[in-house]
């Protein structure tokens, strides 16, 4: 794992945009058609909702009306839905993306997808999306935040290592932590159709971002403690290209935090 720490908030979002516009290199070039003989010319990107991603999708768009890059060759999948409330919800992350980022940027709707949960069979509509994500070509840049119980996307603690879209069943604690987003803890959906480890970890490329003090001891356990379910973003540690990009605050219980900083020192210069 690549660990690169920023001194707040608004520096992991700067570097997460630099990173990820970095890795996709062409696909977000406004010059490129999309349509040439070369298949670096378009991407498939893994997105996350929440309040973490909020300042990368502030810098994408920033860049996007500076003409600096395009979405028009991105194919975009969404980790995770909640289950029992329309997409045209407030709340839905159908909502959410669409406010935050699909309609600042110039990406195609049909391209934009987000696990579809208003629907009669949840488990076909998991298998569904699966299935879109291998005809895309798969995630080339998966972006992820982390949940204060080690969460990615939905899998919850105990979640199975290679486990597909699926339903998941929220855990108090993430319904507590989401109530900020409902008028309470009891609006807050119990269950989300997400993306599973399985999924999140055939991804070519994954972004990792966290801060604050009430992820400190989730970042320690997955960078640092023993590989587990109980902390599901720990499986992130068998990934060959993860990069976690943390604050100051987030960061503050790595035991090892002068040799990250000392390595990305190294690897800048
Ligand atoms: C969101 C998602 C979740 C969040 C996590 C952290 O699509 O899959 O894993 O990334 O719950 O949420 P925030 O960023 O709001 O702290």
């Amino acid at each position: 794992m690549r660990i690169i720490v920023c001194e707040s908030a608004e520096e992991v979002a700067l570097r997460a945009a630099i990173e990820s516009i970095e890795y996709l290199g062409e696909a977000l070039s406004t010059q490129s058609s999309g349509k040439s003989e070369n298949p670096e010319a378009s991407c498939v990107l893994g997105l996350a909702t929440g309040s973490t991603p909020l300042g990368l999708y502030r810098e994408w768009i920033e860049r996007y009306r500076a003409e600096e890059i395009s979405f028009r060759n991105v194919t975009s999948f969404n980790l995770d839905e909640y289950c029992g409330i329309p997409p045209s919800d407030p709340q839905s992350y159908h909502s959410f993306m669409h406010e935050n980022l699909f309609r600042h940027i110039d990406i195609d709707p049909a391209k934009a997808h987000i696990p579809v949960t208003d629907c009669d069979d949840l488990s076909q509509s998991g298998e569904r999306y699966e299935a879109m994500i291998e005809e895309a070509g798969g995630i080339d840049l998966q972006i992820l935040g982390i949940g204060s119980d080690g969460h990615i996307g939905f899998n919850e603690p105990g979640s199975s290592f290679s486990s597909p879209t699926r339903v998941k069943t929220l855990t108090k604690r993430t319904r507590e932590d989401n109530a900020r987003f409902f008028p309470s803890v009891d609006h807050v959906p119990r269950t989300a159709l997400t993306m599973g480890l399985g999924t999140i970890m055939s991804a070519r490329a994954i972004l990792l971002l966290a801060t604050g003090k009430g992820k400190a001891k989730a970042i320690r356990d997955t960078v640092e403690g023993p590989i587990t379910a109980m902390v599901p973003a720990s499986i992130l540690q068998f990934h060959p290209y993860a990069t976690v990009i943390l604050d100051a605050a987030a960061a503050s219980e790595l035991a090892l935090i002068d040799y990250y900083v000392d390595a990305e020192r190294n690897r800048q210069s």
